[in-house]
């Protein structure tokens, strides 16, 4: 690839994590503690998957930046890989949602607070039916089962190499043609996945009529932007088909906002403006603090009000879903937060670093896209941005990595993170994905992409 050979890769990538160690010895010997209490030494296992070979323990996370034990300062553009989007620990939030932990934390009763936010989000979504979970997981989880209820049908529709949380449905991936669970997945899940769910390629609206057309399917799930294998954006005709189609047919069509809701106050939904049955949006919608949203139409909504609700006790929600400082979360962020006057701030800076990114790719001739949605900025390591699920894992081919046995991150992926985060910057470790806050600067963009020029000039040098 323009003269960055794999061997340059490894040796620079080989120097990198030697720095990474040497300067994280506290990081480092708490890895080695938690080892011996933790399942692979950390609390959750996504905080495994940064490079490095340990993650970093974070001191605290203020605004746009986060600081290690070591004393490292760090901007950080993964930002929870967008449940912190907003910035970390805002006051707008942290004040409301302290006042109501004082008042209380959890009670299985309402709070009149959750009237304020049912009401916003129908006004900004557009759905007049609403339950609050705990995570975006939670909730497709949950409306899946809903939909099938609906629906009297089985299947779910996802498309090919989408994300939707710890979603078995959702786990399924037609890797060349053939149908399986995700490699790599906990599980096994099904011995034939093809009995839970029907995998089609985005932007292929023939492929999508056929999986439709036998009337089995209760639910197509989809994010309106693909994010989770890379950014790839629907063509023009596309959503206008899906919603026509799954009418059609009758499937429910469920929106996943859970990410693209980097493009506006509404989302991605609201600016192309869908119309789903069911809209899930977790993450940032508390700030940072866990919570998710559940929409529902008039319809699945009353179904959900006629079931007597001890029925409901049989495998929908939890306890402390919806609990008092949830909603106060949802009610400070969709007030103060995810506002216009933020994206405002954010859209232009991402689209700097977007400029910024792009200019580095030319001047090298480099076979590398960039994307953005919103103020989500990524590039990868392809001569053109994907239209479909399955390109996307094309790059991995060029990494060199077996997919089924190594997962999604490569060694150039692994290298200009660790070069980001021993320069003090955060990329989210999925991709080579940066998000812009309302806190962050042009000065911290700026930053961003002359970093990522002087990694490229040393792979050419
Ligand atoms: C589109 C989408 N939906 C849902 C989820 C699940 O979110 P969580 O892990 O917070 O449950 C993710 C996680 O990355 C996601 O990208």
């Amino acid at each position: 690839m323009a003269g960055i050979t794999l061997e340059k890769v490894k040796g620079l990538l080989a120097r990198e994590e030697k720095r990474y160690v040497e300067e994280r010895p506290k990081s480092k010997a708490l890895f080695e503690r938690a080892r011996h209490c933790y399942a692979g030494g950390v609390p959750m296992s996504w905080m495994r998957i940064w490079p490095g070979g340990f993650p970093i323990f974070v001191r605290e996370a203020k605004g746009a930046y986060l600081t290690d034990v070591d004393g490292h300062r760090y901007l950080d553009l993964c930002l929870g890989d967008t449940g912190a989007l907003l910035g970390h620990a805002p006051p707008e939030l942290v004040v409301p949602l302290s006042e109501q932990m004082n008042r209380g934390l959890t009670t299985m009763l309402p709070t009149e607070d959750s009237i304020e936010v049912g009401e916003e989000l129908t006004r900004r979504f557009g759905l007049p039916c609403w339950q609050i979970l705990m995570t975006a997981s939670d909730a497709n989880r949950m409306a899946l089962k809903v939909a099938r209820e609906f629906t009297c049908r089985r299947l779910t529709l996802a498309f090919n190499a989408s994300y939707h949380g710890s979603v078995d449905e959702t786990l399924v991936v037609d890797f060349f043609g053939n149908l399986m669970n995700m490699p790599g997945l906990m599980g096994p899940l099904v011995e034939d996945p093809s009995k839970m769910t029907r995998i089609v390629e985005f932007n292929d609206i023939a492929a999508l009529e056929e999986a439709l057309a036998p009337r089995d399917v209760a639910c197509v799930i989809t994010e309106p932007v693909m994010t989770n294998v890379g950014i790839i954006h629907p063509e023009p005709g596309f959503h206008e088909a899906l919603r026509s189609l799954t009418r059609k047919y009758g499937t429910l069509l469920l929106i996943d906002e859970t990410h693209s809701i980097c493009g506006g106050p509404a989302g991605m939904t609201g600016e192309l403006k869908l119309e789903p049955d069911i809209f899930v949006l977790g993450k940032l919608i508390g700030g940072g603090y866990p919570a998710a949203v559940l929409g529902f139409s008039q319809e699945i909504g009353e179904m959900i009000a006629q079931r007597v609700p001890w029925h409901n006790f049989f495998g929908f929600g939890g306890t402390l879903s919806g609990n008092p400082p949830a909603v106060a979360a949802i009610k400070a962020t969709l007030k103060h937060l995810l506002t216009e006057k933020s994206f405002a701030h954010m859209i232009p800076l991402a689209q700097k670093m977007e400029q910024g990114i792009a200019a580095i790719i030319e001047q090298h001739e480099l076979p590398w896209y960039v994307a953005r949605i919103g103020c989500r900025v990524e590039f990868r390591f392809l001569p053109a941005p994907p239209r479909r699920g399955i390109d996307t894992l094309l790059d991995v081919e060029y990494n060199e990595v077996d997919l089924l046995t190594e997962g999604l991150t490569g060694p150039l992926e692994m290298l200009i993170h660790l070069y980001c985060t021993n320069r003090g910057i955060l990329l989210s470790p999925v991709h080579d994905m940066a998000l812009v806050s309302p806190v962050t600067t042009e000065e911290e963009v700026d930053r961003y992409v002359e970093i990522i020029g002087k990694c490229v000039e040393e792979l050419l040098a």
